[in-house]
């Protein structure tokens, strides 16, 4: 086991996957009849997968699911989601025709901007720098022309460069901090292309005008957007929490906000409420073909902007009425990576009516909001595992190969007792003890 291959990119798919089984199976057939089971017969369509990355060997499926019944700022949506965690999209359902039905959810995207740094070292006189950068400045700006003309005719493009002095936090460290406006794009590729063509204008021209040395380390966008922020809230009178006799809309809620501020100062708490957040969030970024590590990677730095990590979410009652919301942060795109290319996305966003980079991002900032209402919901209540382990149970059948009538008959069964896996292995075997 363990091998190690020279060239391995140049070989051809089929030679790729027999070095693969051969090497690392002591079933290589059974291993090769696995990744083949997940190819396409669309020649077209398994190409296009093919090339979305190197050395694609097979394609790994989750599930698309949708979550119906969602309004937001009074307009229907049905929220495609992709995720493998059985209770999410059903969990994001549930919370949605809650919603649905006290004035459903209300968004407002607060700001769209964008952030790339070119970082460098330069052991001169900072003086000479400032007054440097301030000559050359729209020297930046025209030398990337070619790269921002587009983005300029649709009303995006280079908002703003300073320059940075970071020689406090580390020796001779300076960076050019640019703002974006990509408008519908996520900006990745352009911002970095900027980038790159400003630190080619730094290296040119500072050698020229500044005594000592300044060397680029590196040019690229970053990941953590505290100035493209959306809103998504929801809010009702506290009375019209309740669905059942066993608790008040007043001490649903109260119980509701105090699980919301236990998120706020305890991090152990804040991540699980935040990742539950997360389920509703990566699934619609995925869905939509966004990048889902820089989506994480920027809404985890913002809930420890304070200096702890906190929740994302807020609540309280005030008058009588309760109110629930959440800022994040959302690079988003609806045009380019991805969007154009993989059909499943494509349908996703025609779903979504077509939206635009900021409709997406109300979107996504929902889908969010709905999950940690419904976790919060379930946690203060009735606890999780009764919810989670019935959308379980399928998957627990499935593991001990139940066929369509066994899986009809449990599921029944289900309905009126606890689902634990021991509790569905006996079921299971009662069940055909009967029939045989
Ligand atoms: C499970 O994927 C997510 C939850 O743990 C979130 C939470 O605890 O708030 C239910």
């Amino acid at each position: 086991m363990g091998k190690s291959i020279a060239g391995f990119s140049k070989l051809s798919k089929s030679e790729k996957i027999d070095w693969i089984v051969n090497n690392y199976f002591s079933h290589p057939e059974d291993a090769k009849q696995i990744l083949k089971q997940y190819w396409n017969n669309n020649k077209a369509l398994q190409q296009l997968h093919d090339e979305f990355i190197e050395n694609t060997i097979s394609n790994y499926y989750l599930p698309l699911g949708v979550a119906p019944n969602f309004l937001i700022n009074n307009k229907p949506y049905t929220i495609p989601m992709v995720i493998e965690e059985s209770s999410v999209v059903a969990a994001a359902s549930k919370a949605a025709k809650f919603w649905s039905s006290r004035g459903g959810f209300k968004t407002k995207v607060i700001s769209t901007t964008k952030i790339g740094q070119v970082h460098f070292i330069f052991d001169g006189d900072t003086q000479d720098l400032d007054i440097y950068f301030k000559t050359i400045k729209s020297q930046f700006f025209d030398d990337a022309k070619s790269v921002t003309q587009n983005m300029e005719k649709r009303g995006g493009g280079i908002l703003d460069i300073v320059l940075k002095n970071k020689t406090d936090a580390l020796e001779n460290y300076y960076q050019l901090h640019a703002t974006f406006e990509t408008l519908d794009a996520m900006g990745a590729n352009f911002i970095n292309s900027c980038l790159e063509q400003f630190a080619t204008t730094l290296k040119r021209t500072a050698s020229k005008s500044l005594k000592g040395n300044l060397n680029v380390v590196m040019s690229i966008l970053s990941n953590y957007v505290p100035d493209c922020l959306v809103r998504a809230e929801v809010s009702c009178d506290v009375d019209k929490l309740s669905e059942s006799n066993t608790m008040s809309g007043d001490a649903f809620a109260k119980k509701f906000i105090e699980a919301v501020n236990i998120a706020e100062v305890e991090p152990y708490r804040a991540v699980t409420h935040n990742k539950g957040i997360m389920n509703g969030i990566d699934a619609v970024v995925l869905a939509t073909g966004n990048d889902f590590r820089a989506i994480e990677a920027g809404v985890h730095a913002y809930a420890s902007r304070h200096g702890q990590y906190s929740s994302l979410t807020h609540a309280k009652i005030e008058n009588g009425v309760f109110t629930f919301w959440m800022e994040i942060p959302l690079a988003l795109g609806t045009v380019g990576g991805l969007t154009g290319l993989h059909p499943l996305v494509k349908l996703a966003l025609e779903m979504l009516d077509k939206p635009s980079a900021k409709e997406l991002m109300q979107i996504v900032a929902v889908a969010g909001l709905a999950q940690n209402f419904a976790a919060l919901r379930s946690l203060t209540t009735t606890g999780i595992q009764q919810g989670h382990m019935k959308m379980h149970l399928m998957n627990i059948l499935n593991q001990f190969k139940a066929n369509t009538t066994e899986k009809i008959a449990l599921t029944e069964h289900f309905k009126n007792h606890t689902v634990t896996h021991s509790a569905v292995l006996k079921a299971l075997e009662n069940l055909r003890l009967k029939v045989n």
